[in-house]
């Protein structure tokens, strides 16, 4: 489908990235992994202003799981450098194009100063509503669940536990459903991402490492997403009844 024949009705109102390849990338011309998460973080950059200039409400960004801690000290140094400094340069385009900032995951492992900058920039976006960008620091599919059940367990008991009430325990909480799940670099799992937020996903795997995705990749995947017919567990519907 011609990128020009993407009618709104079938944009995503909330696409998730798994940003893989950066290590490849690098590695393939000899330089430090670090440079890829440099290089990676131009796209990481184009990505965001590709989605939010298409109108899609919530993009939640694969920065950093759980088990990236169990990556070499000096690779997991380079990141946790790369985060302050991302969000240090990015806040003010931010900003201005009205984009409100999110993190999710479990950001008291971070160092304080990594802590105090993600608060920083929560506080000063809050009031945007052009479109959420969420990004995933310390953050595992697994570890969402566990702790939306302790707090549910703590502030309600035992009792009551149903699907929809236990969305907002998440730490998606507010966010439009998951619509559009993509991985870059080849691979095809999901890798602790939104393991809960991913049930009725479309999955969408492209072959391009994250350092050389730009607006044509993603392109695709918008338009691999407006070909599916989407079930939600029904019998086959037309995709615009689906979406109603
Ligand atoms: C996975 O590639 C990528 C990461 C673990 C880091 C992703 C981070 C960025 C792109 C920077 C974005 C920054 C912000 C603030 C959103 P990999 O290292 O697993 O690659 P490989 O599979 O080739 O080894």
């Amino acid at each position: 489908m011609a990128p020009d024949s993407v009618d709104t009705e079938s944009i995503p109102a909330h696409v998730a990235v798994i940003m893989d390849g950066n290590g490849r990338w690098a590695e393939a011309r000899e330089l430090p992994r670090s440079e890829g998460h440099r290089v990676g973080l131009k796209a990481t950059r184009r990505a965001v202003e590709f989605f939010a200039n298409r109108g899609v409400r919530a993009l939640t960004l694969f920065a950093f799981s759980s088990e990236n801690w169990q990556r070499p000290p000096a690779e997991v140094e380079a990141l946790l450098e790369l985060f302050v400094t991302a969000i240090e340069e990015e806040l003010p385009e931010l900003r201005e194009k009205g984009i409100r900032l999110r993190f999710i995951g479990a950001r008291e492992e971070f160092p304080f100063e990594l802590q105090a900058r993600m608060r920083e920039a929560e506080t000063q976006t809050a009031a945007n509503d052009t479109m959420t960008l969420v990004v995933a620091l310390g953050y595992g599919g697994r570890w969402d669940i566990l702790q939306a059940a302790l707090r549910w367990v703590r502030e309600k008991g035992g009792s009551g536990l149903d699907p929809a009430a236990f969305d907002d325990f998440l730490s998606t909480a507010g966010l439009p459903e998951l619509d559009l799940l993509i991985r870059t670099g080849g691979e095809q799992r999901i890798s602790n991402f939104l393991l809960w937020q991913a049930a009725y996903a479309e999955l969408c795997f492209l072959d391009v490492l994250w350092p050389d995705v730009g607006e044509a990749e993603l392109q695709d995947a918008l338009d691999t997403y407006a070909r599916r017919q989407r079930r939600f567990g029904r019998i086959g519907e037309r995709r615009d009844a689906a979406h109603a």
